[in-house]
């Protein structure tokens, strides 16, 4: 059974006090209204680098959530004023890291193949990726959106060797539902996530494939999770405004 995971991807939110408040809020609601220990289901919270730390100390007793750092620089190590490596993430205590997230495209200029050194540092440093893709609204439109992500997923992943790639979860992220109240519909969301789990099964084969988590994030909220997470190829989801709300994002965690 692979393992379903619901992420919540705080981006640049809250204040420290703040987050901790909202990690003692969802540790107390997953206290009150378990998850299901049957199911294989992992949460991680992915607050600001500032926060990893007592954030993770904070979890220290909990068996199933883990943090994630929301991104990590390109190089191992040296004269780079401000920016924060794989291996200090890890030193943290950090299990995951974000790799790839559309701001980080768009805003940032990240390509595949910067991104590719990225993924390579975390996997060495021990971190489980989460690899981002998703297409903008222009090439959802112009009906180019599979080109799109298998080439994001090629030129960022594949060059691993199958060992490698065995550790990384992917996040389909649509550009256009990320902030926009517009998710993509159970239907989209499942046509492309079978997409990828294909082209995952073409490089690495199906048992493979059949073991990769492959997360839907934009506009997935308390309302639409269940409709989401019930697609056999939607394996849980990357939240953004909801995981910073404790009661909507235990409501996602029990969408399964
Ligand atoms: P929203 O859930 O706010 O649309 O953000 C999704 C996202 O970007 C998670 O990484």
């Amino acid at each position: 059974m692979r393992t379903k995971i619901v992420a919540g991807n705080w981006k640049m939110n809250k204040t420290f006090e703040e987050g901790i408040q909202l990690v003692k809020e969802i540790q107390q609601s997953l206290q009150v209204n378990p998850i299901n220990a049957n199911e294989n289901i992992k949460v991680i919270i992915s607050p600001p680098f500032v926060f990893l730390k007592p954030i993770n100390d904070l979890l220290a007793n909990s068996s199933f959530i883990y943090t994630a750092a929301q991104n990590c620089y390109s190089e191992e190590k040296g004269a780079f004023t401000g920016e924060v490596s794989a291996q200090m993430i890890q030193s943290v205590g950090a299990k995951y890291v974000i790799i790839g997230h559309s701001e980080r495209r768009a805003y940032f200029n990240e390509t595949d193949a910067l991104l590719a050194k990225k993924i390579n540092l975390a996997l060495a440093n021990n971190l489980f990726p989460i690899y981002c893709c998703g297409e903008r609204l222009e090439e959802r439109n112009a009906n180019t959106y599979f080109d799109v992500v298998k080439k994001q997923i090629n030129d960022g992943l594949f060059h691993l060797s199958a060992e490698a790639f065995s550790k990384v979860v992917i996040a389909y992220e649509p550009v256009w539902a990320i902030g926009t109240g517009l998710n993509a519909t159970p239907q989209q969301a499942q046509e492309m996530h079978q997409f990828i789990r294909n082209v995952v099964k073409e490089k690495y084969g199906k048992q493979i494939a059949d073991n990769t988590t492959i997360l839907y994030g934009g506009s997935c909220n308390a309302k639409n999770a269940k409709e989401l997470f019930a697609n056999p190829d939607v394996d849980g989801g990357l939240i953004g405004g909801a995981s910073l709300i404790a009661n909507d994002f235990v409501q996602i965690i029990h969408s399964f």
